[in-house]
């Protein structure tokens, strides 16, 4: 049945466009941030149909939603979460305060093994039932397209558990959803003196059976000192090609290895942490279509390094933020901190943040065209915020709860 729904009343319509946007924002592009002030939006058939001032606005609808002086927004486009997941993990948290670090937590077989084991013993329907739990959650924070990794399964049947989960959420919610297939987020132990035998598994098995059943969009690989090396990302990127499954990457949270500029031969869509860079990395970077991720809260948690997003901005560098959703690093989904953290800690001007976290996460997840940006024809999903004084009111109320409505038509 054909809607309209007018949205009147708006104190400032922001992130417009007269059409959907062809690229990723970058350099001093990243903090215009177009504002129509006291204006309506008229979304018909779930899509943007017409905004304008309020001398003019439209006199009906088949619904009407008065902002109250508040500010629409496109809804948050997180393109990093590991939102399924069994449990949470305090005990490790509490034991990195008493001096322990993440790596060696990982080292005695905690952390993301911790996680796997305790996600094989989750039946499929209660894991299930907390993803939902945890998406409704994101949605209230206003997040309206969001990324999923597998990656606490570590073997053929919970990798594949995970991914099923995924798509029930994406069959289930109205939240668009990508599933990222991350098997390679830890040698099991069993295989830690053979690792090549995982490599096959990940490559010979679990990769047929997941390309088989469609549940995977895109491929990842945590690149790292206490996860794999670049040769062996490498190993299982270019298998993931043959199954047309693109890279987006964890690379550099801790170390750098070569890995951004491994990940960019095989054409990634983005390369995610970045908390230490350097010179090749950013060259490898400017001379590509990646985006750069940032996370800003799994450092947060970690007390480790803050992303050098200033130099990823003036080097042209187009860069997204995200949560990394996870019960490890960052045990939160709220990417209004998420913002506020990127404002504070790492420099960037509000209007930057907002387009990191809206367009340039939707191109994070090659949705740039339908999500991220207020522009006729791009599907509605967008915040209506409480009323406040301006946009850069809502990183810098950190912790305050602004979004007042998540409309995802
Ligand atoms: O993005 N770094 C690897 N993966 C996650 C953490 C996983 C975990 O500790 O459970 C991250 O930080
Ligand atoms: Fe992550």
């Amino acid at each position: 049945m054909p809607h309209s729904l007018l949205i009147t009343n708006i104190k400032g319509l922001a992130g417009v466009a007269d059409a959907a946007p062809e690229k990723p924002l970058a350099g001093d592009a990243l903090k215009e941030l177009e504002v129509l002030e006291n204006a309506w939006l008229l979304i018909e058939n779930g899509r943007i149909a017409r905004f304008g001032r309020m001398a003019e606005v439209p006199d009906r609808a088949d619904e009407m939603l008065d902002a109250r002086q508040g500010f629409v927004l496109p809804a948050w486009c997180d393109s990093h979460t590991h939102l399924v997941f069994a449990q949470s993990r305090e005990q490790e948290w509490v034991d990195r305060i008493k001096g322990l670090s993440y790596e060696e937590i990982a080292q005695r077989g905690g952390g993301i093994l911790n996680s796997a084991r305790k996600l094989r013993e989750m039946p499929e329907e209660e894991l299930y039932e907390k993803a939902l739990k945890r998406l409704d959650e994101v949605r209230s924070y206003g997040t309206g397209a969001i990324e999923i990794k597998s990656g606490y399964g570590l073997s053929v049947d919970s990798e594949l558990k995970m991914l099923r989960v995924i798509r029930r959420l994406k069959e289930s919610s109205r939240m668009p959803i990508r599933a990222t297939f991350l098997g390679a987020h830890s040698v099991p132990m069993e295989y830690r003196q053979n690792r090549q035998g995982y490599i096959r598994l990940i490559i010979e098995e679990m990769l047929p059976k997941i390309a088989a059943e469609g549940l995977a969009d895109y491929i990842d690989v945590f690149c790292e000192k206490v996860a794999f090396t670049v040769e062996e990302m490498e190993q299982v990127l270019e298998a993931g090609a043959r199954y047309g499954l693109k890279p987006k990457v964890h690379v550099n949270q801790f170390n750098c290895m070569g890995g951004i500029e491994a990940a960019i031969r095989h054409g990634a869509v983005s390369v995610d942490h970045l908390e230490v860079v350097n010179d090749e990395d950013i060259a490898a970077l400017q001379n590509s279509n990646t985006i750069a991720t940032l996370l800003p809260t799994a450092p947060f948690f970690l007390n480790d390094h803050i992303p050098p997003a200033r130099r990823i901005i003036e080097a042209g560098i187009p860069l997204a933020l995200a949560t990394d959703f996870n019960p490890g690093t960052s045990p939160s989904g709220r990417m209004p901190f998420v913002l506020s953290l990127a404002c504070i800690q790492m420099r960037m001007l509000p209007e930057e943040a907002i387009n990191a976290a809206t367009v340039n996460g939707a191109f994070a997840m090659e949705w740039g065209s339908e999500y991220g940006t207020i522009a006729p024809g791009m599907a509605a999903n967008l915040i209506v915020t409480k009323p406040m004084p301006s946009l850069s009111y809502l990183p810098y109320a950190f912790g305050s709860d602004l979004v007042e409505r998540v409309v995802l038509e």
